[in-house]
């Protein structure tokens, strides 16, 4: 089997999904962010602050090719992975892309709770979380083989619709 990567924004439920769904269809789950985290030996929050977000993607990529390399896995990526070209057609070249797509307010709702997101540090997070969704709607759609709406639903929820779906395509 390809490798399953789900896509979207921050807040939108990618990692808490894959967990379930890796489970459900008994695959390894991959976390992008927790992996680099662990190789750089620091928290995301601290890569960004002491390096930038230039090396931070630039970590991300240089970790989605070694993970490219695998098969059979559900990866949660970081919701700026999309941002590069060469990121987005790895993933559909190994992989289906799934885009978890969430409305600004459920957004909102969930990473205004959290701490630890260093592009909303801004005098202004809600705003920034819309235009990084405007930037990024694009990309998201433009790389998704298939789309998911999550609004209201529990990660356990989405992560059985998507396994519905699978089973129908196969
Ligand atoms: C980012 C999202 C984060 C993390 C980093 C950058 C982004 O991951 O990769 O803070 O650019 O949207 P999550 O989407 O898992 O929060």
């Amino acid at each position: 089997m390809r490798n399953i990567y789900l896509i979207g924004m921050m807040g939108s439920g990618k990692t808490s999904t894959a967990r379930e769904l890796a489970a459900l269809i008994k695959v390894p789950f991959v976390d992008l962010d927790a992996d680099l985290a662990k190789k750089a030996e620091h928290s995301i929050a601290e890569i960004f602050k002491n390096s930038g977000e230039e090396i931070f993607r630039e970590m991300e990529s240089n970790l989605l090719v070694e993970q490219a390399k695998r098969e059979n896995c559900v990866v949660a990526t970081g919701g700026g992975v999309v941002l590069r070209r060469q990121n987005r057609e790895l993933m559909g070249a190994t992989g289906l892309v799934i885009f978890l797509e969430t409305s600004l307010e459920v957004l909102w709702d969930r990473v205004s709770k959290e701490k630890g997101r260093p592009l909303l540090e801004d005098f202004n997070p809600k705003r920034k979380l819309m235009s990084l969704l405007r930037a990024r709607q694009p990309f998201y759609d433009e790389c998704a083989e298939m789309k998911v709406l999550t609004d209201g639903k529990t990660a356990k929820q989405v992560a059985e619709e998507i396994q519905g779906k699978l089973n129908a395509n196969d």
